[in-house]
């Protein structure tokens, strides 16, 4: 079973219900221009009902653990929606996940997004049981490749053309990080 409700240093991630479609909508209408340049489902007229059918789809994939999205919300006051962040299967036989996540224009660059992910991965490796863990990030997302290099994620190579993003095919890097490397990574910084 996948806890319904992570918890970090500041935030917590939370299973999403109906009662998040309006803070989801106003934190991506809020956020825009920079989702629109990374992300293929952003654009001008997302609405509150593109919100309420990302919380359908979100609540019928984890019930049918295909994959698990959680809304990032802060632990010690009421800020509204803060981003989202999800973990899925990508293949069964290799055991490997992927995570994605966006956070909200006026909170990025206070770490939320390493934060948040840190605490994701460990799901990943612990709970279900991933031996490796992708991302993969548009050429040119310089602050989203600062994530995984300070997380520890490996480039792997360029995947030619992945995404279609606003009428246009973005070649996306591949990013990983394997089990023992992360066990190794924890240890290290447990140590000090
Ligand atoms: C990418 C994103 C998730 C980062 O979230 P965040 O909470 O700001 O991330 P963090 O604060 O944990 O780390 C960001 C790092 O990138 C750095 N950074 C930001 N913009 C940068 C740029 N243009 N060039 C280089 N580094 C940059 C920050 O300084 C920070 O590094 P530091 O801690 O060494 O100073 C957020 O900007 C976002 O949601 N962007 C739009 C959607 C998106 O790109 N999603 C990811 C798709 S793979």
């Amino acid at each position: 079973m996948v806890p319904e409700r992570l918890t970090t240093e500041r935030f917590e991630l939370r299973r999403f219900t109906r009662r998040d479609t309006d803070g989801l909508a106003l934190a991506v209408r809020r956020s825009l221009p920079d989702l629109q340049l990374w992300l293929p489902w952003a654009h001008p007229g997302y609405d509150r009902d593109e919100a309420a059918a990302y919380v359908r789809d979100s609540t019928q994939s984890w019930r049918e653990g295909r994959a698990f999205d959680f809304a990032i919300r802060p632990l010690d006051d009421d800020d509204g929606h803060i981003g989202n962040i999800s973990i899925w299967q990508v293949t069964r036989m290799g055991r490997a996940g992927e995570i994605g996540y966006w956070i909200r224009s006026d909170r990025t660059g206070l770490g939320i997004a390493t934060e948040v992910t840190a605490r994701v991965m460990a799901l990943g490796f612990e709970r279900l049981g991933f031996h490796k863990i992708n991302l993969r990030i548009a050429v040119g997302n310089k602050a989203s490749e600062r994530v995984a290099a300070k997380l520890g994620f490996t480039r792997e190579g360029v995947l030619r053309e992945e995404l279609l993003i606003r009428g246009r095919w973005v070649d996306h890097t591949l990013y990983s990080i394997l089990e023992h490397e992360w066990r190794t990574a924890r240890t290290e910084a447990i140590r000090g």
